[in-house]
């Protein structure tokens, strides 16, 4: 069969390399895709965004499934477009979208079902947003309402920061219409883990726990990035709390959105924290984390295309889910400078001498092809991926092979794991 993967970054390389692994795929095609992609797909020079034409390229090139990686697509309705015209694609419909489209949305939701997350208000007018703030103290939590490439969460240690951060949504529109409401939270004090299942809108089965880790430089310290590594299993979600999750946070999410009308199919991505008082949501995203993905997906054993399939024909409870019993650590190689500006077209050196080392896949987040050679083209490079029989071991050999791979100003934490390494039932 043919696919199509929207997308050019960590997780779509992640997916093309999975997808490419089932014995029914004979073509993968890829929009826009990146450097490394193009190994297993054509790369088509069609952007995510560009709905329509993609829409047109599936049709005129008998795309039997598409399979969308970013949440800008899935929250503007990609899947709602391909399915009036006939066309077999992955992922949530824009109403199911919501649940990362709108941070109001979801955490209505999540009060009106008793879903655990962080007590909060929603507010559209700055006076009040701030006399809220100015009566509940810090720290205190502000978010904007809709898609803010992760910029739209703002942890505030200080009523100032708080206050400065309702101004930047509300008065001066720096997010646009994504920042028409803002959601003031209660903050939380917690590990964090990923926890992803997927959903047919019936069958709910949550993928291996992940952990990522967003901050810029080692010990969680510097700005905020779309995340510099992850690690799966994640230790902190023991068997039961796994359960817990399930019961009180999968289950009734996917349970209210149908109860809404909405058939939840595709990933449900739960950011969670863990409290003393237990697992509670900081944000649902609807699709495959990045670079959570690039943990997660080698170690499935299953055919992911069959189990995609399966989801958009709502026979989940068909197809087992089997996972290996190994552990995988991604750690992200980026650009001098990133998450803030950085140069581009910096040549990449070591790729083979790291991906010939065992247990090694590499995937490209921001790389092109010049003139024959590999060079960077994002803030995110690369996820180097080890797959071992556990965290240790997957991190040592994360490590030995990034140490192979060079491009001037490559920038990557040196800690990725410290939160499994630290715990003693590994
Ligand atoms: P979000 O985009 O909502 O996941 O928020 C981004 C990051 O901000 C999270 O991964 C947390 O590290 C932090 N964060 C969000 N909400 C809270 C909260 N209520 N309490 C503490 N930290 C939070
Ligand atoms: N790693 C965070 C995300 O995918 O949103």
């Amino acid at each position: 069969m043919r696919v199509l993967v929207v997308g050019g970054g960590g997780r779509e390389h992640t997916l093309v390399w999975k997808i490419a692994q089932s014995p029914k795929v004979e073509k993968i095609y890829a929009a826009p895709g990146n450097a490394g992609i193009s190994q297993n797909a054509e790369c088509i020079s069609i952007q995510p965004t560009q709905i329509d034409e993609l829409a047109d390229f599936a049709e005129t090139n008998e795309i039997e499934l598409t399979v969308v990686g970013p949440e800008g697509p899935l929250v503007v309705g990609i899947v709602d477009t391909f399915q009036t015209r006939g066309l077999k694609i992955f992922g949530p419909s824009k109403q199911a979208a919501r649940l990362e489209g709108s941070k109001v949305f979801a955490k209505e939701l999540m009060r009106d079902y008793g879903i655990p997350t962080a007590g909060f208000e929603v507010f559209t007018s700055p006076d009040k947003a701030i006399g809220y703030i100015k009566a509940k103290g810090a720290p205190i939590v502000v978010k904007a309402d809709g898609l803010a490439a992760g910029k739209g969460a703002v942890v505030a240690m200080t009523e100032e920061e708080a206050i400065e951060a309702v101004e930047k949504m509300l008065v001066e529109k720096t997010f646009g219409e994504a920042g028409d409401k803002v959601v003031i939270e209660e903050y939380l004090r917690g590990e964090e883990a990923s926890v992803l299942a997927l959903s047919d809108g019936e069958t709910i089965v949550p993928l291996v726990p992940s952990q990522d880790h967003k901050r810029a430089f080692d010990g969680d310290q510097g700005p905020n990035t779309g995340g510099m590594g992850a690690y799966a299993p994640a230790p902190v979600i023991t068997k039961k709390l796994m359960q817990e999750i399930n019961s009180s946070i999968l289950q009734p999410t996917v349970e209210a959105m149908a109860d809404k009308g909405i058939t939840y199919k595709g990933v449900l991505y739960a950011g969670l924290i863990m409290t003393a008082q237990g697992p509670q949501v900081l944000e649902f995203n609807c699709r495959f984390g990045d670079p959570e993905s690039q943990a997660q997906l080698p170690l499935m054993k299953s055919d992911l295309v069959d189990i995609l399939l399966a989801i958009c024909d709502q026979k989940l409870k068909d197809v087992p889910i089997e996972e290996k019993n190994k552990a995988a650590v991604c750690v992200v190689m980026a650009s001098e400078g990133y998450p803030g500006a950085y140069e581009k077209g910096r040549e990449i050196t070591g790729l083979k001498e790291a991906e010939e080392m065992e247990g090694i896949v590499i995937f490209h987040a921001g790389t092109k092809m010049e003139k024959g050679k590999v060079v960077t083209n994002g803030g995110r490079v690369l996820g180097v991926t080890a797959v071992a029989d556990g965290i240790p071991a997957a991190v040592n050999r994360a490590y030995q092979a990034v140490e192979r791979i060079r491009f001037q100003g490559a920038h990557y934490r040196r800690d990725i794991g410290f939160r499994a390494l630290a715990r003693e039932n590994l």
